[in-house]
């Protein structure tokens, strides 16, 4: 019997980013809708995350998946774990089936850093440098009650 083409996922790499530390980049030109990567590791209690983020405080490779549980890339993880946040991202996440994927949200050229909005939760307000023009100073969600209070102040 045929069997269709076999799909691949797009070349990605991680490398210094002008954002933070290190990001994860395309290493090849990826079409708006396309599955980037999965964003793997361990799954977790969620809240767990906390100690399981060792060392340097600021750092998490927390991914929160669901009500119940968080996946740590910390703990085999895979590149995915280095995409770090953008107000204007090129890509998102999309979870399903208690996976996550990366998928490009509009065309990503060679070389350019893949980004995502993560749309931190809870009481903590986590400062953004990403640079975009519409950057909202966070990485919190644009939806969350202190962010939207803090923007209103700004405008
Ligand atoms: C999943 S890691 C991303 C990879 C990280 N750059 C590295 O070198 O390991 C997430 C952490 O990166 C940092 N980070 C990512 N995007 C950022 C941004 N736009 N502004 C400030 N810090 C950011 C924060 O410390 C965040 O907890
Ligand atoms: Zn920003």
């Amino acid at each position: 019997m045929a069997k269709g083409p076999k799909r691949v996922l797009p070349k990605v790499f991680v490398d210094k980013s002008g954002i933070h530390g290190d990001g994860l980049f395309a290493g090849q030109k990826i079409r708006r809708g396309r599955r980037i990567i999965e964003y793997t590791g361990e799954k977790v209690p969620a809240g767990e995350g906390v100690t399981r983020s060792r060392g340097d405080e600021e750092l998490t490779y927390i991914f929160n998946l669901s009500d119940k549980y968080d996946v740590d890339g910390s703990l085999n993880g895979n590149e995915a774990r280095f995409a770090n946040h953008s107000c204007d991202g090129n890509a998102y996440a999309d979870i399903r089936n208690n996976r996550i994927w990366f998928i490009a949200e509009r065309d990503i050229d060679e070389g350019e850093e893949i980004t995502f909005d993560y749309r931190l939760q809870g009481d903590e307000l986590y400062p953004c440098v990403c640079g975009a023009e519409e950057c909202r100073g966070y990485m919190n969600d644009a939806e969350d009650e202190v962010v939207q209070e803090i923007m209103g102040e700004t405008r």
